[in-house]
This record gives C-alpha cells, sequence and structure tokens, in this order.
C-alpha cells in the first residue's frame, strides 16, 4: 500500500477519499491524539504537515506491509486498541469459549487474536484488504488462524447478526449508524465499544485504564436489551410497558387497581421489576415473560394478542 499526498493551503476538517468525504472532525479526539502523537505519521492532516494524503491499494515497493497509524480506512482511521484496553475490553464483555466475537473495523486484529486465545470464535471485519491479510498472518503466528478469522468487507454491509460479543473503535456518528442493527440483534448480545458511545443508549457498565495506556483508554459495554413495549397478560391482569433501551417503565392493572412498576430494568433478556411489595425476576422468551415473584411464586405473561 502507498499513501498518496498532495498539497493543501488551507487546515482541511476532511479528508477524501475515492470520492468520499472522511470525516475527521466528527472523530475530533482522534484527531487530537493524532496531531500530539503523530507528527511523523504519513497522513498529516494540513495544519501539521501541509498536506493531505489519500490511501491507494498499490503494493508497497518491497518488504513486508506496514501498517501506519492514522492511515485511511474507508470511514474511519486506523488507530490500534492498546493492547491493555483490549484485555478490558473482553473481561467488559465476560467473554466465555463458547462466544462468536465480531469486530466492526479489525485492523491488525488484535482483538480478534486476542478473543481467539481466550478460547472464542472470533471474527474481524475490515475493508482495507492489506490489513486483512496482516491480521491474518499475525493469527497463524500466533497459533489461533483456526479460531482467529477475518474477512475484507464493509461492517455495514456484512451479516455479523450471529455474533454473541460485537466490539469496535469507530466514531460517534459510526455508532449511531449501526445502533438500529445492533439493537436487534439477539437479546444478551454484549457491545463493547473503545472510546465512543451510542447516543442516549446509556451503557450499561464502563470501565476506565489509569495504566500502560495513554490514549483511548475508556471502554463501555452495552447489553441488547429484549423488546418488551406494549401490552402483556400477567397471571389475569394487564401490564403496560413502555421501553427506551434497557429502561423501562409501565403498570399492572387489574378490577380493583392500577399499580406502576418501579425499579424495572432489562438486562438482556432478563427483566425485573417491583409492583407494591412484590418484587418480580424473569426472563423474556419472544412473546412470553416467566419467572418468580419474591423469589418463589412463579409468574408469567404473555403478549396480548400473540
Ligand atoms: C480505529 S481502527 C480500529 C481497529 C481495531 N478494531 C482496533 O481496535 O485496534 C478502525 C478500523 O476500521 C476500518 N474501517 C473503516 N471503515 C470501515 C468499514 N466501512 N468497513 C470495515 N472496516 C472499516 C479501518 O480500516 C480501521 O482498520
Amino acid at each position: 500500500m502507498t499513501v498518496a499526498c498532495t498539497p493543501t493551503r488551507s487546515v482541511p476538517a476532511r479528508a477524501t477519499q475515492g470520492g468520499r468525504e472522511q470525516s475527521f472532525i466528527t472523530g475530533e479526539t482522534m484527531l487530537n491524539f493524532l496531531r500530539r502523537t503523530l507528527v511523523t505519521a504519513t497522513i498529516v492532516l494540513a495544519g501539521v504537515g501541509g498536506a493531505a494524503c489519500a490511501q491507494t491499494s498499490a503494493p508497497a515497493a518491497s518488504g513486508p506491509y506496514e501498517p501506519r497509524v492514522g492511515q485511511p480506512g474507508k470511514d474511519v482511521i486506523w488507530v490500534p486498541t492498546p493492547q491493555a484496553l483490549v484485555d478490558r475490553m473482553l473481561d467488559l464483555a465476560r467473554l466465555t469459549p463458547g462466544d462468536r466475537l465480531v469486530d466492526l473495523g479489525s485492523g491488525d486484529g488484535r482483538t480478534v487474536i486476542t478473543a481467539a486465545k481466550r478460547g472464542a470464535a472470533a471474527h474481524g471485519i475490515e475493508f482495507n484488504p492489506d490489513m486483512v491479510a496482516l491480521a491474518r498472518r499475525q493469527a497463524q503466528a500466533e497459533g489461533v488462524s483456526e479460531r482467529a478469522t477475518f474477512e475484507q468487507g464493509d461492517i455495514f454491509r456484512v451479516d455479523f447478526s450471529d455474533a454473541t460479543v460485537v466490539t469496535l473503535f469507530l466514531l460517534p456518528h459510526l455508532n449511531l449508524k449501526l445502533r438500529p442493527i445492533l439493537l436487534d440483534m439477539a437479546p444478551g448480545t454484549r457491545i463493547v465499544s473503545n472510546t465512543y458511545d451510542m447516543g442516549e443508549w446509556e451503557p450499561d457498565e464502563r470501565v476506565e485504564l489509569h495504566e500502560d495506556c495513554t490514549s483511548f483508554c475508556r471502554a463501555m459495554k452495552w447489553i441488547v436489551p429484549a423488546k418488551v413495549a406494549g401490552t402483556w397478560m400477567l397471571d389475569g391482569r394487564k401490564l403496560e410497558l413502555t421501553q427506551s433501551f434497557q429502561r423501562i417503565d409501565g403498570t399492572l392493572r387489574d378490577d380493583a387497581a392500577m399499580r406502576p412498576i418501579r425499579e424495572a430494568r432489562l438486562e438482556g433478556a432478563r427483566i425485573r421489576f417491583v409492583v407494591g411489595d412484590d418484587r418480580y425476576v424473569g426472563q423474556v422468551d419472544g412473546d412470553r415473560m416467566h419467572g418468580t415473584v419474591n423469589g418463589s411464586r412463579p409468574w408469567q405473561a404473555v403478549r396480548s394478542g400473540a
């Protein structure tokens, strides 16, 4: 791969690649990071180096492919997640050997390879074919190429709906574009993002590294919530639920009274709420829910009309 640079007169907020505008301004933190640390990188923005650079796919004249931190990517530049944060992100996801992890924009493959070393089936989707080849070589060298696989593709076109864990290090507007796709994944799927959030979908958990990490040291986790908004019949009473991501609210009504639910929350397919003195805990399974009240008495609910 080569990087071609053309002189520019002023500091650009955006670089153009293949007729597409690549926004750096929305990834302001990334931009600042690059300004601080990548003075010698080839993708130096005009304010620093007087050039805007566009990636081309021609192979390097000699030697193995060497990626450059800050090199352009399709929708976002390549900046690797610090290994210490990769480790914490997988801890945050509570990754197990039974998981199928997908890293969206997998770069040099470090998250996928680390997940595979923990026994999970891990897969990277990366637009840059040179990075895909590099990641495959690294997986081979680390002895995990059977569990760590990579494909060249666009994260907005490849189907990754069977993943149980999704990791990403993109930009805020890309996270928002992915959000509806992520919310349609199976309840309980864990999403872990380096640095950037999901707008008003609040994270279920966060971590911040204070050691072995100088930039991009935060990560957040979201658990895809089951879809429960609507009317349910709960043991002969009407349960009306509203939902905003993992937050739920509502009422339980019978002939005698209508009572609000309190302390209500979804964690994947697990639901809990309190009505009066009764603490409901249960599991959502499509159009059915079931569980126990106050730890012993069973309850069940069916979606009205189901
Ligand atoms: C900030 S880097 C993160 C790399 C890796 N996930 C990590 O955490 O080390 C983002 C990666 O996404 C890739 N990328 C950008 N847009 C993409 C797209 N639409 N589809 C697939 N990969 C993309 C870039 O080439 C780059 O390798």
